[in-house]
């Protein structure tokens, strides 16, 4: 049993003398220390009541693996963009994340588990999705159902270039089918945000830091992008691009080609 790495936790909270977050400001957790959490996600955890959130502590030639010559997890591998969810099948927390080496060939996906949101997690492996690559990875929980879904980039090689969006099992140990696919789409960084009504998908063009928004949307269950205005006007600062899915019904976002 290896304990794969402690965890930054912290309730979402800007300072409390801040009243808006201000995309590339400095964000301090209410202790008053500078967030190092990069290519984070957010969980929100029923049993502690609070929100998580899971990122890189990235510092200078920081080591982002804790076991000499381990294939996924040594300090010479990459280990990025961690997300939690919470299994209530098995009442557990599992960990995903970008797995890969130095030169960004593997192109799998890290998974560890935990009893406790805070971990520690142990390390269980790192696989290739669906027998696919996976560069960025995110991951995304509908509230209403509760199940859980991985994004991914499939890399920049010709061959890939797309953006998945796959269903997870429910106990969150492994992806069960691919429900949508942007197709040479090119975008990284891949997120949803749910509302009441619709998900969005925000994902960034491959331009480094620039920003780079665009926009999508559909009211056939197809993700397709928006030309609007206000997610530009309010988020001018923030890389990424948005798609809307009108959210018809769970089925909906679920079905293959839709
Ligand atoms: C925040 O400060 C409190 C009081 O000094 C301390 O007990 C706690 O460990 C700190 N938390 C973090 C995450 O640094
Ligand atoms: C990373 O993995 C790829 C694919 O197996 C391999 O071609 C490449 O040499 C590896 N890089 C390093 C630094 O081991
Ligand atoms: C794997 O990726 C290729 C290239 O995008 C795609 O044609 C294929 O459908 C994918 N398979 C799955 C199961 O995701
Ligand atoms: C997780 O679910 C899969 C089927 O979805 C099942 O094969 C596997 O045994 C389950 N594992 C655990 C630990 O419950
Ligand atoms: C944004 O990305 C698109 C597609 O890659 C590219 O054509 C455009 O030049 C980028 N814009 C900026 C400001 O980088």
């Amino acid at each position: 049993m290896r304990v794969l790495y402690a965890i930054l936790a912290t309730l979402l909270a800007a300072p409390a003398n801040s009243k808006y977050i201000v995309p590339g400001g400095r964000w301090h957790d209410t202790n008053g220390t500078l967030i190092n959490a990069h290519g984070a996600g957010i969980t929100f955890d029923q049993k502690t009541g609070r929100f998580w959130w899971f990122g890189e502590y990235k510092t200078q030639a920081q080591p982002e693996g804790p076991i000499d010559s381990h294939p996924y997890i040594s300090p010479d591998n990459i280990i990025q963009r961690p997300k939690v969810a919470y299994s209530p099948e098995t009442d557990d927390y599992h960990m995903w994340w970008h797995a890969d080496n130095s030169t960004y060939g593997l192109l799998l996906q890290g998974h560890a588990v935990s009893s406790t949101i805070g971990g520690p997690y142990t390390f269980v492996d790192a696989t290739a999705p669906l027998g696919n690559w996976s560069q960025d990875f995110g991951m995304f929980t509908d509230y209403k159902d509760g199940r859980s879904y991985a994004l991914y980039s499939n890399g920049d090689s010709v061959n890939g270039r797309d953006v998945y969006i796959s269903s997870m099992n429910d106990n969150l140990t492994a992806l069960e089918k691919a429900v949508y696919r942007f197709p040479k789409f090119d975008l990284e960084a891949p997120s949803i945000m749910q509302t009441e009504k619709s998900y969005w998908a925000l994902m960034s063009h491959k331009t480094g830091y620039r920003p780079n928004i665009t926009f999508s949307r559909s009211k056939t269950g197809e993700w397709t992008p928006i030309k609007g205005t206000t997610y530009t006007a309010q988020n001018a600062k923030t890389s990424g691009d948005a798609y809307k899915q009108e959210a018809v019904s769970k089925a909906t976002y679920r079905a293959e080609n839709a």
